[in-house]
C-alpha cells in the first residue's frame, strides 16, 4: 500500500486546506485516520477545519498559517512540526492558485506570486520533506496540477506553464523514488467548483459557460480519486473520463495549432 498507515506521531501535511480541494483532501485523510497539518494564509479557516476534524474523526489536527511564497516560513515548517513532535508521512501540495489575461497586460507581481506559490514552493517542500521520508523508508506525496498541464493555455500562460513543471518534476521524482519506500503522485483535475475561479478573476458565467457540463467533478470526488490514487501508488491521477480524453486530446494535439485555437475560446482574451 502506498499510503503510509496512520500513527499518533506522523502527520499528513495539506497546502492549500482553507478552501476546495484542499479542505476535501484534509477531510478524507482524517477520515482515514490520518492526523493532519493544515497549512494556507487564512488561520480562522483552518482553525475551524481543524476543530471539525479533531471532532468528527478525533485525529489530531494541526494548523499552521502561513504564506507560501514566503521562502523562510517554508524552510521552517519541518522544525515547526518537530516541535509538536510531528513527523511528516505524507505531503500534499495543493495550495495553487492562476492569474488571466494576456501576460502583456499582466500584473508583474501577481505573475511572480503565482509562480512562487504553484511552482517554487512544490518544489521546495519536496526538498524539505523527501529526505526524510527516504531516511525512514516510509512516505507518500500528493503534488496537484492541473489537466493545463498538459497544454499551452493561453489566457492563463503562466499557470498552465506552471503546472506543466510540475507534472514534469512529479515524473522525475516519482522516478528517483522507486525503491526507497517513498510514492509520488500527480493529481491533474479538470475544473473544480471551489474559490479558484473567482481568485482567477472569471465571473461565474464565464467559468461555467467555458467549459461542458460533464467536465466538471465536484472536489470531494476529486479528493477521493486522488487517494484511491496514491493507494494504488499511481503516478498520475485525472479525475473524470471526459478529462482524462481531454488530456489526450491535449497532449497529442499540434501544440502552437492548439494554442492558437485555445487563444480565441479563452474569456479573459475576448
Ligand atoms: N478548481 C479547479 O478548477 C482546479 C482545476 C485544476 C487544478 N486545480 C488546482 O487545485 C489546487 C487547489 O485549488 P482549488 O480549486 O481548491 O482552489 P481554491 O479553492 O482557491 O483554494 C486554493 C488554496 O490555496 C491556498 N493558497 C493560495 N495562495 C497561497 C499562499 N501564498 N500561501 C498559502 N496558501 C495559499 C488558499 O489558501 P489561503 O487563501 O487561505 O492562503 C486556498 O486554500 C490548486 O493548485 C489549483 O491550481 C484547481
Amino acid at each position: 500500500m502506498a499510503l503510509p498507515p496512520p500513527s499518533p506521531t506522523t502527520t499528513a501535511l495539506v497546502t492549500g486546506a482553507s478552501s476546495g480541494i484542499g479542505v476535501e483532501l484534509a477531510r478524507q485523510l482524517a477520515g482515514r485516520g490520518h492526523g493532519v497539518t493544515l497549512v494556507a494564509r487564512r488561520e480562522a479557516k483552518l482553525s475551524a477545519l481543524a476543530a471539525e476534524l479533531g471532532q468528527a474523526h478525533g485525529v489530531r489536527a494541526e494548523v499552521v498559517a502561513l504564506d507560501l511564497t514566503d521562502a523562510p516560513a517554508r524552510a521552517g515548517l519541518p522544525g515547526t512540526l518537530a516541535e509538536r513532535g510531528l513527523t511528516v508521512d505524507v505531503l500534499v501540495n495543493n495550495a495553487g492558485f492562476s492569474t488571466t489575461g494576456p501576460v502583456y497586460r499582466s500584473d508583474r507581481a501577481r505573475e511572480i506570486t503565482m509562480i512562487r506559490t504553484d511552482v517554487e514552493a512544490v518544489a521546495d517542500l519536496c526538498s524539505l520533506f523527501l529526505p526524510g521520508m527516504v531516511e525512514r523508508g516510509r512516505g507518500a506525496v500528493l503534488n496537484v496540477a492541473s489537466t493545463a498541464a498538459f497544454q499551452p493555455l493561453p489566457g492563463q500562460a503562466g499557470y498552465g506553464a506552471g503546472k506543466a513543471f510540475v507534472l514534469s518534476y512529479s515524473r522525475s521524482v516519482r522516478a528517483e523514488l522507486r525503491g526507497t519506500g517513498v510514492t509520488l503522485t500527480v493529481l491533474c483535475p479538470g475544473p473544480v467548483k471551489t474559490e479558484f475561479a473567482e481568485s482567477a478573476g472569471f465571473t461565474p458565467e464565464e467559468s461555467e459557460g467555458s467549459l461542458p457540463k460533464f467536465m466538471w467533478v465536484p472536489a470531494a470526488e476529486v479528493a477521493r480519486v486522488a487517494l484511491v490514487g496514491m493507494e494504488q501508488g499511481k503516478g498520475v491521477v485525472i479525475p473524470g473520463f471526459a478529462n482524462r480524453v481531454g488530456a489526450q486530446v491535449g497532449r497529442n494535439a499540434p501544440q502552437q495549432a492548439l494554442a492558437t485555437f485555445l487563444a480565441r475560446q479563452h474569456p479573459a482574451l475576448k
